[in-house]
Parts: C-alpha cells; sequence; structure tokens
C-alpha cells in the first residue's frame, strides 16, 4: 500500500484571495462539490470571520459536503476562532486552521510583538480551538523567513497544546526548492514531537517555484500539501494541485511509494469549471490543463508520437480527462449512448435528466455545425450545469446592422414566465443588444473583459463570450456560448445580470 500525500484544496479561500476571483455562495457549493468528487481529502472553504458571506458559506459545505474535512481559516484571535468553530459545526470531519506570523519582519511591523508572545498566543489559540474541534492545524505564516530555532520552537508548542497538523508555509513565496526542504528536513530532525503532527507545505508562487518547492517539501518529510485548482491564489498564485499531483504520480520512480487519492481524470473537467466561474483564463500553455498541454504541432513530434505515444508524451492525456483534443468526435447522426460514452470519457457522470437535457442541445448543435469536438461537448455540458437558476433568460432578439446603417437591437427576455422587449441602438450589434438589455432589466452595469473565443476551429466553430459587468459595486462575471457570437455575447451579459438578482 502506498502511504498517501494529503490534499488540502485551498481554491476556495486562498484562490478566491486572487483579486477579482470572487465566487457566491453557490459557486462556491458548485466548487466544492467537483473538488470532492475529485477526492481531495481537505477542502479548505473559507475564512469564516471575514465576512458574513463567507460565514455563510463555509457554515453551507460543512452541512452539505460528505466525504472531504472541511476546514475553515482563523487568526489566533478568539472572535475568528469562534466563527470557525460556528460555521463548522455542520460538518462530519471538521478542522480548523489557525494562523500567526512568526517571522521577524512579520513579528515587528505587523504584529508588534515579541517572540514570547507570539509563542504564547500560537498555544492559546490552538487550545482554544479544540475546545471547537479535533482536529487543529496550525500555521507559522512566513515560516520560510522565520528564524530555524524559533520555528521549531513554536512548532513544538503548537503540537504540544494540540495541533495535529502543522503548516510550513512560504508565504511570500520567496524560497528556492532546495532551501525550503531544508526548512522541513530542518523540522522533521530537530522538533522533538514532530511524529505527533502531520506536516504540511502551502507555498507560493512569486518566484515560480510553488510546485518546486512543494515537492521538495514532500521528498523531506511533508505529508500534506496545500494546493489550488490552476495555482489561483494570492498575487502570483499557490502551488497548482493539477501540477503537484500529476508530478507525484508520472515520477513514481521518485516518489516512491507515495501517491494521492486525487481521481486525475477529472483534473480537465475541474479546472475549467473554476476557470469558468472564476473568470480566470488558463494559459494554453499551462502544464496539465492547458488547452495545449497534448497537442503535437511539429510534424516531427506528430510523427512521433504516432508510431510511439510516448516518444513526446509522459502522461497519457485520458489520464487527466482530455479525451483525444480536438479529434472529431460526433455528428448529427450520434446517438444518445455514443453521445454519454463521450461525456464519461471527458469526465461527466450526468443523472438521466441533465443528460436529457445536454443531449437535447448537442442535436440543436449538430443541425448548425457539422462536426462536434471534445471542447464543444465540455462546452455544451458546463453551460448548463451551473447551479444559478436564472431569472432572465433569452427569449429572441433581433438586431440590424451594416456598413451605412446605425446597429440597433430588439431583444426580448423572459422573466417568470413573461416576455419584456427592450431595444436600443448602440456602437455596435453587440453593444446595442446590451443596451436593450439594460433597458429591460433597469441594471446600469459597467461592462469590461469582453472576451471572444472560438471553442474549436472551423467557420461553424461554438463562440464563446466571456466578460465582467460591475454595478452595485460588485463585478460579476458572466459566459455564453453559441455558434452565432452575438447570441452567446447577449447570453453571457444575461448570465452576468443574474448573478445581481442574487
Ligand atoms: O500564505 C499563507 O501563509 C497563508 C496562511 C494563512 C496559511 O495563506
Ligand atoms: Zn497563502
Amino acid at each position: 500500500m502506498d502511504e498517501k500525500i494529503i490534499i488540502f484544496d485551498t481554491t476556495l479561500r486562498d484562490g478566491e484571495q486572487a483579486p477579482g476571483a470572487t465566487l457566491n455562495q453557490k459557486e462556491k457549493m458548485e466548487v466544492a462539490c467537483a473538488l470532492a468528487d475529485l477526492g481531495v481529502d481537505i477542502i479548505e472553504a473559507g475564512f469564516p470571520v471575514s465576512s458574513k458571506g463567507d460565514f455563510e458559506s463555509v457554515k453551507e459545505i460543512a452541512r452539505r459536503i460528505k466525504g472531504p474535512v472541511i476546514a475553515g481559516l482563523a487568526r489566533c484571535v478568539n472572535k475568528d476562532i469562534e466563527a470557525a468553530g460556528l460555521a463548522l459545526k455542520p460538518a462530519k470531519r471538521p478542522r480548523i486552521h489557525v494562523f500567526l506570523a512568526t517571522s521577524k519582519i512579520h513579528m515587528k511591523y505587523k504584529l508588534k510583538k515579541a517572540e514570547d508572545e507570539i509563542l504564547r498566543l500560537a498555544v492559546e489559540g490552538v487550545k482554544y480551538a479544540r475546545k471547537f474541534c479535533r482536529d487543529v492545524e496550525f500555521s507559522p505564516e512566513d515560516a520560510s523567513r522565520t528564524e530555524r530555532d524559533f520555528l521549531c520552537r513554536v512548532v513544538e508548542a503548537v503540537i504540544a497544546a494540540g495541533a495535529s497538523t502543522v503548516n510550513i508555509p512560504d508565504t511570500v513565496g520567496y524560497s528556492e526548492p532546495e532551501e525550503f526542504g531544508s526548512v522541513i528536513d530542518t523540522v522533521v530532525n530537530r522538533v522533538p514531537n514532530i511524529d505527533k503532527a502531520i506536516i504540511s507545505v502551502h507555498c507560493h508562487n512569486d518566484l515560480g517555484l510553488a510546485v518546486a518547492n512543494s515537492l521538495a517539501a514532500v521528498k523531506n518529510g511533508a505529508r500534506q500539501v496545500e494546493c489550488t485548482i490552476n495555482g489561483l491564489g494570492e498575487r502570483a498564485g499557490n502551488a497548482s494541485m493539477e501540477e503537484v499531483v500529476m508530478s507525484i504520480r508520472t515520477r513514481r520512480d521518485i516518489y516512491r511509494g507515495l501517491s494521492t487519492n486525487i481521481r486525475t481524470e477529472q483534473l480537465t473537467k475541474v479546472s475549467r469549471l473554476v476557470s469558468k466561474l472564476t473568470g480566470f483564463v488558463v494559459a494554453p500553455n499551462k502544464a496539465i490543463v492547458g488547452a495545449n498541454a497534448f497537442r503535437h504541432e511539429s510534424g516531427i513530434h506528430q510523427d512521433g508520437v504516432i508510431k510511439e505515444r510516448s516518444t513526446y508524451e509522459i502522461i497519457d492525456p485520458k489520464e487527466v480527462g482530455f479525451a483525444g483534443g480536438e479529434g472529431l468526435v460526433l455528428g448529427k447522426h450520434s446517438g444518445r449512448h455514443a453521445f454519454d460514452q463521450r461525456l464519461q470519457a471527458l469526465g461527466f457522470q450526468l443523472k438521466e435528466e441533465p443528460l436529457n437535457r445536454a443531449f437535447e442541445r448537442f442535436k440543436d448543435l449538430a443541425d448548425k455545425k457539422k462536426d462536434i469536438y471534445d471542447d464543444d461537448l465540455r462546452t455544451i455540458v458546463e453551460d448548463q450545469i451551473t447551479v444559478i437558476e436564472p431569472v432572465w433568460s433569452l427569449d429572441s432578439f433581433e438586431v440590424y446592422s451594416g456598413t451605412s446603417l446605425t446597429p440597433s437591437a430588439i431583444v426580448k427576455l423572459k422573466k417568470k414566465g413573461k416576455v419584456l422587449n427592450g431595444a436600443s441602438a448602440g456602437d455596435g450589434p453587440v453593444d446595442a443588444c446590451f443596451k436593450a438589455i439594460d433597458k429591460v432589466t433597469n441594471l446600469q452595469a459597467k461592462l469590461s473583459d469582453f472576451r471572444l473565443e472560438a471553442v474549436t476551429s472551423g467557420k461553424d466553430a461554438l463562440g464563446h463570450v466571456s466578460l465582467k459587468l460591475t454595478a452595485r459595486g460588485a463585478t460579476k462575471i458572466g459566459g455564453g456560448s453559441s455558434t452565432d457570437i452575438i447570441e452567446a455575447a447577449i447570453k453571457a451579459y444575461l448570465d452576468a445580470v443574474n448573478k445581481f438578482e442574487d
């Protein structure tokens, strides 16, 4: 039996701290469900004291998600720990994660406290958290820049106080792998009671070394890795889960006897979900989940892969749910069974009703578009699995545009079964549609980040629009797709408008 590396996912906490990546409660639940299906061991669901919304999200995730441990973050302050304890009450397996900075810089400038006081607060924080739950994790924030003697004293004291996991964060992404590995080695060898706790690591990517540092830590005895989907997180982000997991799996010769519980064939699906909900586009050349991660452009490489896949591929794309890239898969005459099989190969297990709806959309699309590719199928399913019930939906639209016309549009929207019309001129047909929608919905929103992408290649490709709307002091992301790019833009706009109705 392999020894397990515990995967602690912090997409919903540190990941959501990425500027502009805010998720609403329903979206967080959708991500939490996907993470549970993916097989993560621990979901850090949020920072309950930070806002009412975060508190409610952690509570709801704690109530509904079975399987993984649900963690909530708290500073070493009673009110934070109480909020975390309360939010986590419905969880079957709760964990309170308390943190306090221990580096000289943080103690002097941020906390204005001396070592002895920090040590006392850390111990008191852990003891107080233990009153709310048995599973307590402690993080000496900025551990990688902490004096090693003091770090060891803190780690020993918090374990004695009842912490069963000690997390060593590289908070500002300053470490380099050999150095970070040696910090873990110091903790392993110099903390007398270290066998009573799991050593965790939490690396940031400011120098692009978060994954390398996490893996160096594993080699030196860390058995929990804190990471996020797509490497999302504060500033340059956190260690990317897909890269950590696939490194351990692919290089079994190096990580001998170690494995994770992650169902890797779902990685692409979950990466796309997080990208869609946060609006953070995954770079095409991103390792493991980028669109080009398994595409071979050079003739020499293509020829090699045809002769023997392993010549240029170190991972079978199927292992991460990248089922065959752009290959032609289905068409107008494909049946429901073939459709379902292909979705399963892409990591989607749909129940009867959602499968029927997706199949209907597939048939509609196949009428307009001759060849249906994997990415088309993913888009169909991703568009419909969103848990947000739309208040506004598109009934129909007409646009008038041309070189000698002022662009104008009539858009008919449905709300609670009633159809309402809006008409407007605009700078272009899309702008006219958006202005017509504004007239119906009465939402004075500012548009930013409008992006149109072809989902696959070819003249009849499905177009996907993603955009951001800002109104009432909040920013919401919207996405929509269609073979008609104006319809895709309207759907994306309505998707964002509906999020203001929550
Ligand atoms: O980066 C960091 O140090 C953190 C802690 C709260 C673990 O996010
Ligand atoms: Zn962090």
